[in-house]
Parts: structure tokens; sequence; C-alpha cells
């Protein structure tokens, strides 16, 4: 749909810009052929038409000042081109409401029929003698008013003023000299019409924030959002709703809005430019018509002057669904606001006035009755709101003149429960979902619910970003590149790779469940299978070292926007984490009769008490700029809404009584005994592709001090240590020894070690560990069995085969719970068969045999977004039969399919499908992906080994890669 064409001759060979994916006009060096437009001392004189569009005055200024922000020196705006000798010349303006744009237009030293009459486009070149006595000017034209008034951000991201540089403290990065190339380029129409956020569920954050700032959601607010859009090449808003009333908070926004270049929309729940907040009462189509009407004439004559997308038909009271409405009864509603629409705008037909009706809740088992929407409405289907949008237009809908567009969630109040504390975003999710929106033509509308807006930065500048130019991100991998280009931006180059890799597993790590579900019962991960609790703890501990070690390096006020959006949700997030985890090994423990259950207890307590810490720290960067921000509640939620208060989890301490057994405790992984008292457990298997280290755990269950010794009775197997001191209260209270194996001593086939450990006081405690000296042949390719599981991870297929009509099967990499997707592209690929389709094969070597084997496929909540073809993968094992699979259940439109709530808790449904007979040696796993927005993202075959766990065992070990 976008029509991005650039001219760019030299770009290739000079320093790339410091915007995300705009093509370079600017230098920061002379440029052969260019122009220099300022730097230390002198700044540009931008001259706007005093006819033009105030928003493009308004804009014009905002550059003149980046270039202050820049180089230390200001440029001015002038209206008319007068006193240009001497000083570096910019001259935007609107095609037709420009006369100087339009007498360079006409005397043809300006060509603007690339974008003529076009959305939102612009233009920009070196123009010679554009005006008597200037020899050279930098002329941005623009197709309408936001074409220009991007044209004149896109300069103030390249000299390097980020969009976030209020919203998100981004230090402008210092130049001494700006140039302008000699090119021209031409951006626009953008992808998507219109493009936006919601501010909603403002209450505590936001609110409290504006509140203490501005008193009330006024227009001094309102313009840094504005601004913050703009800059972001967005346009279109809807307001907070919840404790404010856009139009009547302040008489100055909606004009305000308007003088920007800002569409103003309401949410679904609010038709005609009206707040929920002004609602009559009772809000009843049946019992109070002529208040409801007068209701929505009201907000068409407020706000008939000023750019507006309607939002048409209406729900309930307070976000809900109205008990008197039904399809026809809510069709006759849109009729009745079209009717008025008409009249109120003074036009006779309505296809140029934009109008939107969201397929939201119930509204959508409405639409599945058949209603029969007037052509001219775009369709805005919603996400289910944990971010996985339910419908997209079918072919009998996508030819409709209004079109159809999405109103999705990075932030929501709600079932399965809230989440609006911090960013809990995958961007890879957000793309597979978005541009399967974008492919399936939903690309009139986009809007996000974005929250408090604050803590989610970056997933609204990934989404607004796919929204202006969605071929930058037409292939599965997109998502790194553009967080790299993002982090380039924003802190800069020599952190870019480090910060988008951070980001990344963030995004990993917190798919998996948001924070508000952590402490959901049972807790979800084990503290007793694969390691499990502790693993998933280190990898949150692993990315806080990386990402501090980033703020680290950077200088101090790079490091506040780098705390605010990258360090803050990593470190504060991963206190949530060590919270939970630690009290769910803490009851772990106790039950082990361990002391250093009370180190947890400890270490859950100092965890708890950090989170403040870290809290107020937020709070108060740059004198407390921030502060309310961080104030929503994500402790201790036992159902949707938030609790009054956070609270801690209990956590239990035990007594110094040590068991009859004796102080010296040892324990295994998989498995929750605690010997001597339990029997001694077997230690699990070791094999030469065992992909998790085999330990033994040895510890107090009493006060005072034991010494121990480890002896294996075969010398292949070493412990380390083979002998230690544990003690309780000061000193070591655990040590944690591992197993290693010299593999070309062990006797082949499978065989037993016994390991003793003989502690100074009490009894010793002998472990069982069956041996198994197994090999692939020596070609082998693939994954490998250890103890009867095979988990794979989709990046790591042995091949793939395109589809006959070139569809393939394309890794998204960093998406889902632990390292990559696979899905199906292109998108307008359509539907496949498993005769002609794209597959990947995994090979994989079995040393057990099966006679039930059965293969995990793990993938994302998604919707059946067209419902006649829905989602649909196929697998087999070898030349066997191919199993097809639809991995969610058919739903209607308005309610779930069965399984959502807990497929959204999880980030994932795991389908089970039967494989049968499986015998020792090679075997390839077959997996088609049959319809475009299939996405698998996991596949554990269970020779009958797999132990329960959240993520599955761990990815085994490959060979041959
Ligand atoms: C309809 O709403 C108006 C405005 O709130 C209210 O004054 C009026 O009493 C309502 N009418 C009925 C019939 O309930
Ligand atoms: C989307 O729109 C394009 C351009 O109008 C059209 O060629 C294509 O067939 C449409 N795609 C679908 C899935 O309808
Ligand atoms: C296994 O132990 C070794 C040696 O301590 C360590 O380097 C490695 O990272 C461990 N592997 C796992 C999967 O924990």
């Amino acid at each position: 749909m976008a029509l991005f064409s650039f001219f760019v001759s030299l770009c290739l060979l000079l320093p790339s810009s410091l915007a995300i994916y705009q093509p370079a006009s600017l230098t920061f060096s002379s440029t052969e052929g260019g122009l220099r437009l300022g730097g230390t001392g002198s700044g540009p004189t931008i001259v706007i038409d005093g006819q033009d569009w105030s928003g493009v005055t308004r804009a014009g200024n905002d550059l003149a000042s980046d270039f202050g922000l820049v180089t230390g020196t200001k440029g001015k705006v002038v209206t008319a081109p007068i006193g240009l000798s001497n000083t570096p010349v910019i001259i935007a303006g609107t095609i037709g409401k420009s006369l100087l744009i339009d007498g360079l237009i006409s005397s043809g030293k300006l060509d603007v029929s690339v974008i003529k009459g076009k959305w939102e486009s612009f233009s920009s070149q070196l123009v010679s003698n554009p005006v008597e006595g200037v020899p050279s000017a930098l002329v941005l034209a623009g197709s309408d008013k936001r074409g220009t008034i991007f044209a004149l951000y896109d300069i103030s991201e390249q000299i390097g003023v980020s969009p976030w540089y209020w919203w998100a403290d981004v230090p402008p990065k210092k130049k001494t000299e700006i140039y302008a190339m000699n090119i021209k380029k031409t951006q626009g129409p953008p992808s998507v019409k219109y493009r936006g956020i919601f501010l909603n569920d403002e209450a505590p954050a936001l609110s409290n924030w504006v509140n203490a700032n501005y008193g009330k959601y006024d227009s001094r607010f309102y313009a840094k959002v504005f601004e913050l859009l703009l800059r972001l090449r967005a346009n279109y808003l809807w307001p907070a709703m919840w404790s404010a009333k856009f139009y009547v908070d302040d008489t100055k926004s909606g004009p305000l809005a308007d003088e920007y270049g800002i569409v103003m929309g309401t949410s679904h729940t609010e038709p005609l430019a009206r707040a929920d907040k002004e609602k009559v009462k009772p809000w009843d189509w049946k019992s109070n018509q002529s208040g409801l009407k007068k209701y929505m004439q009201d907000g068409i004559s407020r706000a008939k002057n000023w750019e507006t997308l309607w939002t048409m038909g209406m729900r309930g009271d307070g976000d809900t669904s109205s008990p008197t409405l039904d399809a026809s009864t809510l069709l006759s509603v849109i009729q009745y606001q079209q009717s008025i629409l008409k009249s109120g705008l003074g036009v006779s037909d309505l296809s140029n006035v934009p109008q939107m009706w969201c397929v939201y809740k119930e509204v959508g088992g409405y639409y599945q009755k058949g209603m029969d929407i007037p052509k001219d409405i775009t369709i805005l289907w919603s996400d289910d709101n944990s971010g996985n949008v339910q419908r997209l237009p079918v072919p009998s809908e996508v030819s409709r003149p209004g079109n159809a567009g999405v109103y999705y969630h990075f932030d929501y109040v709600g079932d399965p429960r809230n989440y609006k504390w911090i960013n809990t975003i995958q961007l890879s999710k957000t793309w597979q979902q978005m541009y399967l929106t974008h492919q399936k033509n939903a690309t009139q509308i986009w809007i996000v619910n974005v929250g408090d807006l604050k803590p989610l930065e970056i997933p609204i500048s990934h989404f607004l970003d796919m929204a202006y130019d969605i071929s930058k991100f037409s292939t599965a991998d997109s998502t790194d590149p553009w967080l790299k280009a993002w982090a380039s931006r924003e802190f800069g180059a020599e952190v870019a790779d480090t910060t988008a890799e951070a980001m990344a597993t963030y995004g990993k790590l917190i798919i998996r469940r948001k924070y508000e579900l952590l402490n959901m019962s049972p807790f979800m991960l084990s503290t007793v299978n694969y390691d499990e609790a502790e693993n998933v703890l280190s990898e949150w501990d692993a990315l806080l070292k990386e990402t501090q070690k980033v703020y680290d390096s950077l200088d101090s006020t790079t490091q506040i926007p780098f705390f605010e959006m990258v360090l803050h949700p990593i470190m504060a997030g991963g206190i949530v984490q060590r919270v939970y985890i630690n009290a769910a090994r803490n009851a772990a423990y106790a039950k082990q009769k361990r002391m250093s259950t009370n180190v947890l207890a400890a270490d859950v307590k100092a965890a708890y008490a950090q989170d403040s810490v870290v809290q107020k720290r937020y709070h108060s960067l740059l004198n407390g700029k921030w502060n309310h921000m961080m104030d929503q509640i994500h402790f201790g939620y036992n159902n949707w809404q938030d609790p009054s208060s956070n609270t801690m989890p209990s956590v239990q301490t035990i007594g110094t009584t040590a068991p009859s057994t004796g102080i010296m405790g040892v324990s295994v992984q998989n498995s929750a005994a605690s010997t001597p008292g339990d029997a001694a457990p077997a230690l699990s298997a070791i094999d030469p592709y065992t992909p998790e280290n085999r330990t033994i755990d040895i510890y107090a269950r009493g006060s005072g001090t034991v010494d121990f010794t480890v002896t294996p009775n075969a010398a292949y197997i070493r412990v380390t240590p083979s002998s230690g001191t544990i003690t309780y209260p000061s000193g070591t209270s655990d040590i944690r020894a591992t197993i290693s194996v010299d593999w070309s001593a062990v006797p082949s086939g499978s065989s037993k070690v016994d390991i003793a450990i003989k502690p100074s006081k009490g009894n010793a405690v002998t472990l069982s560990l069956p041996v198994n000296n197994l090999a692939v042949p020596s070609d082998f390719k693939g994954y490998v069995e250890s103890n009867g599981a095979i988990a794979m991870e989709m990046r790591h297929f042995t091949s793939r085969t395109p589809g006959s009509n070139g569809a393939n099967v394309d890794v998204i990499p960093n998406y889902g719970r632990t390292d990559s997707g696979l899905t199906l592209m292109p998108i307008t690929a359509g539907t496949q068969t498993t005769s002609t389709g794209p597959k990947a094969q995994y090979a994989f070597y079995a040393f057990s045999s099966s006679s039930s084997a059965k293969v995990s496929v793990y993938v994302p909540p998604s919707f059946n977004v067209n419902p006649s073809s829905p989602l649909k993968y196929a697998i087999s094992l070898d030349d066997g039969p191919i199993t097809t699979v639809n991995p969610t259940p058919s739903s209607t439109l308005g309610s779930m399919p069965s399984g959502w709530s807990e497929s959204v808790i999880n980030g994932a449904r795991i389908v089970t499908s039967t494989l049968g007979k499986v015998e020792p040696g090679k075997h390839v796993l077959n997996l088609w992906l049959l319809e475009p927005g299939t996405v698998v993202h996991r596949l554990v075959v269970d020779l009958g080994g797999v132990k329960s766990s959240y993520l599955g065992p761990p990815e085994s070990s490959k060979v041959g890669y």
C-alpha cells in the first residue's frame, strides 16, 4: 500500500541518518553540492508562508529551536522571503496553501508530481535560486498540512532530536555543522491512514502525574502529547476518558488539536466526539432516546470544525454492554448518527467523512448476527485486549470503501488480569500481529491503548513506525533491526546492538507471563524439574547484569532515558520475578527443611523492599519530572482488578532444630526429596547429550557445621567440589556439586555409578547415577534425545523447503517464550497444502523407543482472523501419516475460543499430537504451516521422559550444525 519512492543518489556513501528508517537527506560535514543549514553560531531561517496552516508554522518553530538544541544556535521562522542574504534558508510549505511553494512549482523549479494530492506526503530537495538573492535553499513541500509537518520533523529527527526528547528525556545529539545533501527525497503516503494512541485507564499513574503538573487534563498537557504524536509521524488520538472530558476540561484542547494537526477521536464507547463522563443518564437508547440524540448532536456541533474521526455506534454505560441494545437497534442508532452527521456537517454524503465503528467485546456478537453496516464506516476490529487480533477483513469485506482497522492493546484493565504497570510487550509479537493486519488490508486505522503512555515508549514507537511505513517490516526478522535503529537513535550506535539484544531478551522473558499474574496458584515455574525456577531467575539476573553494563558505559544525560526505557523495566521487572520465584523456592526449601529457606525468605523481603527503592529512583529522576508515573500497584493481585495496595507474598522461616536424620541434607534435580529422611532419590540419568548439568545440593538442616566428602565409585565420574563444609547460621549453608563425566572412559551402553556423600557427623547418603554412554552416527545432523525428551527451538530446523508457489516458512527471531518462532510468509500466499506448501524439517536421533510418542506444538494465543480459514499446521514423523491441526478452537465473534484465558496467561497454547511408534535411530519431524498467521514457537517430542514444567525441557543438544 505504501508508495515510497526515494531518489537518493549519495546516501549509501554517507553516514546514516539519526532518523529511524527515514532516508538521510542531511549530513554533518561539508558535502559536494550540499547546503549548510546550520551549525555553531548560525541557524537557518525557515520561511513559511503566513497563509499556510498555523500548525505548519508551529512545527517550523519547533524545528528552529531544535537547531538550537543540537548546535547551540536556534533558527528562526519568517513568513515572507525577505532579508535572507547571509543565512541558510529552509522553505517549507503546503501545496495549495503556500504562495512560495506554489510559485516554485509553477516556475518549474520544484516538481511535486509524485506527492501532489496524496495523503501526508512530502518532498525534500535543494532548489537553486528559489527566490531573489538566495542561491540555494532546502525546500520542503507537503501534499497537505501533515505532509509538511512530517517534512519539518523529519529534519528535527535527522539532526538528532528524538521524538522522545521531552517524554523520555533523550538528549539531543550535539553537532557543529549540519548540511543538506543535494538529493531529492519523497515520503508518503503512510501505510496506514490514521495512526494513533489511546490514553486509557489513566489512573493512578498518568492522572496523578497530570494533576501534579497541570492540575487536570488540560491543553498544555495535550500540546505535549500532540507534539509527540506528530514527531512520531502519527496523526490520531483517543484522549484520556476515565477521569477526563477532553473537550470540556479545557475548551482550548479541541481547537488546539486541530491547529496542531491531530485528528481527534474518542474511544469505542464514546460516540460522536463526546466523552463517557458527559453521558446523559439514563444512558439508554430505549428509555431515553431524546437525551441520547441530543448528546450526539451536541458532539457534532462542538467538533464539526475540527478534523475528527467520528466514533459511531454505542455501547452501554461505562465500557459495558447495553442490556437494551441488539443488532437491529444498534443499526438504527448508527443510521441516526449518519443522518445527523450529514445535517450537522452540511454534507450530502459521508464518503469523505471519516467514521469508525469498533467491533469490541459484545459488539462483535451484533456484527456476527449480520448487521449491514454502512460501507463508508471503517470497521475497527479489536484484539482480545491481550495483543491477539480477533478478526480481520475477509474477502467479502475487503472492498468496503470505509475499509477496516485495528484497535490494539499494550495496556489493559480487565480479564484475565490488568496489566498497566510497565512495558510487557514482545515486539516480535506486535510485528507478527500488525504485519498480518496490514497484509489483510486493515489499513485505515491503527490505534493502540497505551495506558499511561510513559512506560510504553518502545512499543509505541515500534507500532507507529510500522504504521507509517510497513515496507521496512516486510520480513519476519525485521524486529531486531528496528530495535537497533531505535536504540541507535536514542542512545547512540555504540550501544545499539547490546540494547537491542537486551530488549529482545526482555520480550521473551515477559511474554511468558505478565507481572500481575505471577502469583497465580499454583506457581507456574517448576521448583523441581529442570531447575526451571532457578534458571528463569538466572536469565533475569544475566539480563540485568548486561543491561547495567550498557548503562554504566553511557554519559550521564543518556543514562536517564536509558534508565526510563530499558534499565528500569529490566530492573523493576526482575525484582517482581525474584520476589515470586524465590517465594516459590522458599516454600519448596521449607519442605526440605533446608536452613537456606530462611535465606530465601530474607531475599524475598529484600527484593520486595528494593521495589520501592527502584520506584523512588524513577520518581526522583530530573528532580521529580516523572513523579507518580510508577504509582501503579503491581504486587498481590488475586483477581483481574488491582488490589488496593502492594503486598509481599508470604514466606516461611524454619527453626534450627535439626531433623533426627542429621544436619546434612541432600537433594537432587527433578526430585523434591530431602535425604536422609526421605528415601535417597536416584539422580536423573546422564548421557553425552544431556543438555542440563547434573548437580547435587548438599545443605544444612539445622545449626552447626558439617564437613562432607563426595565420592563416586567410578574414576570417570568427577564431582566438583568433592568435599566441603556446610555451616549454619554463619557460613555456607548450601553447596551445589556438579557431576562431570569423562566419556572416553565410560563403558559403552548403560551403567550405574554410586555417589556417596559422607558427612563428618550423621548419616551418609548414596545416590545412584545412571550413565548412558550413547553416540549418534558421525554423519548425523539434528537434535539428540536425552532422557526420553527432545525439545527443539524453531530456528534450528535441519532443512526447509519452499512451497511450489514460492511461499516459505520463515524464522521470527526472539519470538515466543524461549527462542524463536516459525511462520508462513508471505501472508498473501494464502492457504497452503501439505503437497505443495513449504515445510521445515527437524531431524532428531532417538535412543529410546516408544510405542506412543507425542509431540507438543507450542503456538501463540492467536485467533482465527478469518473464521473460514482458521490457523492451521500439519505435522508428521518421517513418512508417517500427516496430522493436520487447527490449534485455535473456532469461536464466534464476541466470544473467546475455548482455552483462551489460559493461553493468554501462559503466552502459549500447547497442542499435543500423537506420533505413534518411534524406534531408536534417525527421525525427521516435518512441520507445515498451512494458513498465513500461523506461528509455532517450540516443539517438544516426548518419548516418555518429559517432566512437567512450564516452559518445557531445556533445548536438546544439537550435533552437526
Ligand atoms: C434523558 O436524559 C436527560 C439528560 O440526562 C435527562 O434530563 C432526562 O430526564 C432523561 N429522560 C428520561 C426519559 O429518562
Ligand atoms: C489488499 O489490497 C490490495 C490493493 O488494493 C489488493 O491487491 C489485495 O488483493 C488486497 N488483499 C486482500 C487480502 O484482500
Ligand atoms: C554446566 O556446568 C558448567 C561448569 O560449571 C558451566 O560452564 C555450564 O554453563 C553449565 N551448563 C548449564 C546448562 O548449566
